[in-house]
């Protein structure tokens, strides 16, 4: 293993800060003292772990702006959206305080009169969780928060390039009263954190938010050793445009939706299919708006768009765009005017003229870029859209209400937005289908993940002499 790693700012390469990368051994130990941690901390009672919670999202809350800067400075995307994200890390923590108050069991009438059956639920045990660059402080509150309120202990591993947000979280956490080995972090290659995790007998759950090709690897891995597993992976979602859409706001709705974090989350809309009635006045309507957008410093006011991760991310986007054009593509702005900014900035394209076969139709492609192609039938917008192995999420916009219940139950994915680019909320239940992946992370669907359930069958319950 690598022994240190440098967390670097992607609106300038400067390193912000160099880390120790966690030895195999030291992480050995903290997953045997999460263990002893469970033996207590699945006993402290449900009123009492949720407090604590509680008090940790209040904590959150107090350091709001200092967290917003961390996120911005070690992930690039502007201060504002980093002020969201606190918001909507911190809606986790809030909802899971809650949720561990309302782990509730059930009794089963039994077939003979001398029985009772009576359904418990149980913590897990100690939970291995792996999360993404793109939200360092929201994937990692979706995976603690439900763990610890289901009564798990949980050992993180951050993303090497967004590590100092959970470290603050974490320390946070502890600030709050929750034990020091009942949630931990490490520092490690996803590589690595996959290989102790799958391996070491003692974690019993494994959470991931990444790519589908790792996803596969912990899938496999983890059926060695039939593990609890929740798996979150890539999406390639559709938008549709109908042609009874209200076009404003479904430009503007677009927009938020495409941009947030520049273009890099999984559930942004990666491919258009606009009704050709509508088409050329939605594209200038959008082009015109896109081309507004401000790229720049994420630190910096007035920026819609900041840097994307870095050059490998920069790379793909590019090699995605380049696809798109030399199949036919058209580009609303020229390519070295895309890349006019340098470093890790693009600014923002709408490409139209597309087809189905190009890169940002098939992949996906986390960055900027809003790929465009037209449709005369629904059921033709349909069938484009579920031509894929994804299916995380899927938007689109119409008036009419049969089209809108049409498309839903058409669409195969797991989350949908109609007339609603922005449906992520800690009260919903997030999460994929087919290889988009399974399980869900929020709502009251969120600490399920983390509890099994045991019956108990009592016998012999005749009336006591
Ligand atoms: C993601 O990009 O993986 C998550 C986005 C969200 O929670 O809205």
């Amino acid at each position: 293993m690598a022994e240190q790693v440098e967390v670097l700012n992607p609106a300038d390469n400067s390193v912000i800060e160099t880390l120790d990368y966690t030895s195999e051994d030291q992480i050995n130990s903290m997953i045997d003292a999460a263990s002893k941690a469970f033996d207590q901390w699945r006993k402290v009672d449900a009123h009492e772990r949720s407090a604590k919670l509680q008090k940790w999202a209040d904590l959150m809350m107090e350091h709001k702006e200092e967290l917003a800067r961390l996120i911005t400075l070690e992930g690039g995307k502007t201060y504002q959206e980093a002020l969201g994200e606190v918001d909507y890390a911190h809606g986790y923590v809030d909802w899971y305080a809650g949720e561990a108050k309302r782990i509730y069991g059930r009794t089963i009438p039994a077939n003979t009169p001398d029985k009772d059956v009576v359904v418990r639920q149980y913590p897990v045990g100690v939970v291995g969780a792996i999360t993404p660059w793109n939200f360092p402080a929201a994937m990692i509150t979706r995976k603690m928060a439900p763990a610890l309120a289901a009564g798990c202990t949980i050992v993180c591993k951050p993303a090497v390039q967004t590590p100092l947000t959970t470290i603050r979280l974490v320390e946070l956490a502890h600030e709050a009263g929750i034990p020091k080995e009942a949630v931990q972090y490490i520092v490690a290659s996803g590589k690595d954190a996959g290989r102790i995790f799958t391996t070491n007998q003692t974690i019993r759950k494994i959470t991931f938010t990444g790519s589908t090709p790792v996803g596969k690897t912990l899938i496999e891995e983890s059926g060695k050793m039939v593990k609890n597993i929740t798996m979150e992976l890539g999406g390639l979602a559709p938008l549709i445009v109908h042609k009874d859409a209200d076009l404003d706001f479904a430009v503007d709705e677009t927009i938020k939706n495409k941009f947030r974090n520049a273009g890099q989350t999984c559930i942004c809309a990666n491919r258009l299919y606009v009704h050709e009635d509508i088409h050329d006045e939605y594209v200038k309507k959008l082009t015109e708006k896109v081309h507004a957008l401000k790229v720049g410093n994420g630190m910096d006011e007035n920026v819609d768009i900041g840097p994307l991760i870095n050059q490998k991310g920069v790379d793909k986007v590019l090699d995605h765009i380049k696809d798109a054009q030399q199949k036919g593509g058209e580009l609303s702005r020229s390519l070295e005017e895309i890349q006019s900014l340098g470093g890790n900035f693009l600014q923002p394209v709408v490409i139209t003229n597309m087809t189905q076969d190009m890169k940002p139709m098939r992949e996906e492609t986390f960055g900027p870029v809003i790929p465009i192609m037209k449709y005369s039938k629904i059921e033709e917008a349909v069938a484009l859209a579920n031509d894929t192995q994804f299916g995380l999420a899927a938007y689109y916009f119409t008036n009419d209400y049969r089209t809108g219940i049409y498309l839903n139950d058409e669409l195969n994915y797991g989350v949908v937005g109609w007339n609603d680019g922005a449906p992520s909320a800690p009260h919903a239940p997030f999460g994929g289908v087919k290889e988009s992946g399974y399980g869900r992370e929020g709502g009251i669907e969120g600490i399920e993940p983390y509890l099994e359930k045991r019956y108990l069958s009592i016998g012999n319950l005749n009336t006591p002499e």
